[in-house]
């Protein structure tokens, strides 16, 4: 008798365990991961745009964004046991559509850029509930830096050669027409709790 009623109080905890989700510290623990991991992405693929930019031109460049870039996504998410990526309302991958919570994240974010805060620090994080059960979510800025409009600006920025391959690559391209200083796109991290 006693050992059942044991059994059921201690099932009960780890039931309302599940229910409040993880605690402050371990909160704190997976934004500092996922500020690391971000941030990983970030220098590694800026560093090899920059290199490829001054080596190869914005033509040869444009092969890191489409081959390095979702391979050092792919790094991170196997270093950091999150799952990251880029994504953009106004995506060029055809892969890289914001599901809901993504675009509603990158909205909030870009109110913040305009409510002056700075573009480098940008973030934000929910854990939220699926289906599935309860997930972490993270979201950072990508904020469009000069460098980005080769490929990224009006079309007067962008060089012919650079459209014409564009054209050729991402015939749904709506990543154009930018502004520096505004948000292109956001690292999405994600794990399952
Ligand atoms: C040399 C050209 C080039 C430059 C410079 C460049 N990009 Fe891109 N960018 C691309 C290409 C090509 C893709 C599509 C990559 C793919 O196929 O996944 C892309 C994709 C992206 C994406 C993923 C979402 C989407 O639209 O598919 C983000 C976010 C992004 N770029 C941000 C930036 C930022 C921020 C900078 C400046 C730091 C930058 N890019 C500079 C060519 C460039």
């Amino acid at each position: 008798m006693k050992s059942t009623v044991l059994l059921a109080a201690s099932a009960a905890a780890l039931l309302a365990g599940c229910a409040s989700g993880p605690t402050a510290e371990q909160q704190a623990a997976l934004v500092d991961d996922a500020r690391k991991a971000s941030g990983a992405l970030v220098q590694k693929l800026g560093g090899e745009l920059k290199a490829a930019l001054s080596e190869k031109g914005p033509d040869g460049a444009i092969a890191v964004c489409k081959e390095r870039a979702p391979q050092i996504a792919a790094e991170v998410s196997k270093q950091s046991g999150m799952s990251v990526k880029r994504v953009s309302p106004k995506n060029r991958n055809p892969a890289g559509i914001p599901d809901a919570w993504e675009a509603e994240a990158q909205a909030g974010l870009e109110k913040r850029l305009a409510a002056g805060e700075k573009p480098e620090t940008l973030d934000t994080w929910q854990i939220v509930a699926t289906s599935a059960g309860k997930e972490f979510r993270y979201a950072r800025a990508l904020p469009t830096q000069p460098l980005c409009l080769t490929c990224h600006g009006d079309a007067a920025t962008i060089p012919d050669s650079v459209k014409a391959r564009l054209a050729a690559e991402y015939p749904f391209d709506k990543a154009t027409g930018y502004a520096p200083g505004t948000v292109r796109g956001i690292v999405s991290i994600s794990r399952p709790l």
